[in-house]
């Protein structure tokens, strides 16, 4: 399958797997695992939620991950700080990137929106260097639109909103 198709049918699947979730947590840990399960060369794939100015690991499929990031540290610490994505083509090039998992080698962090505020980061990463470009980020966005939908859905239960 191409990379177009995998995606639009990863966002097909997703959109309909999330329809019938009524809880945040069963949302995030779902969505990482439908991810994971349908991208190729993906060896991470998880949700930091923000509280205050710390990220908090939330639901996640790969190896342990730590478990606290501050705002402004790190790939995903930035990626709040700017308020929007960051491909990063090669993890050792990006100064201050916190290494979870030894192998991996290039990452995607993509902010999830609900209500105008940064609620989670989408965190994807691969063993590949270079393994993600800006189709693959178009995509990604669309996945934390679908992911946005349902958590806004749900708002009566989310955690800091
Ligand atoms: N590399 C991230 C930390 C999270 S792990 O990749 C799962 C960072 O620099 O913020």
């Amino acid at each position: 399958m191409g990379k177009k198709r995998a995606y639009l049918s990863l966002i097909e699947n997703l959109d309909n797997l999330l329809e019938c979730d009524h809880f945040e947590m069963s949302i995030l840990a779902n969505s990482s695992a439908l991810i994971k399960e349908m991208l190729k060369d993906v060896n991470w794939v998880g949700f930091y939620l923000l509280y205050d100015d710390e990220l908090l690991l939330g639901p996640f499929q790969g190896k342990v991950a730590c478990t606290s990031i501050r705002v402004g540290y790190g790939v995903v610490g930035t990626c709040v700080e700017r308020r929007e994505p960051i491909i990063v083509p090669d993890v050792n090039k990006f100064p201050g990137h916190i290494p979870c998992d030894e192998s991996s080698r290039s990452e995607v962090v993509i902010p999830i929106f609900v209500k105008g505020k940064i609620y989670a980061v989408l965190d994807l990463d691969s063993k590949k260097l270079n393994r993600f470009s800006s189709v693959d980020l178009r995509f990604l966005e669309q996945v934390a639109m679908v992911i946005s939908k349902h958590l806004t859905r749900e708002a009566h239960q989310l955690k800091n909103i």
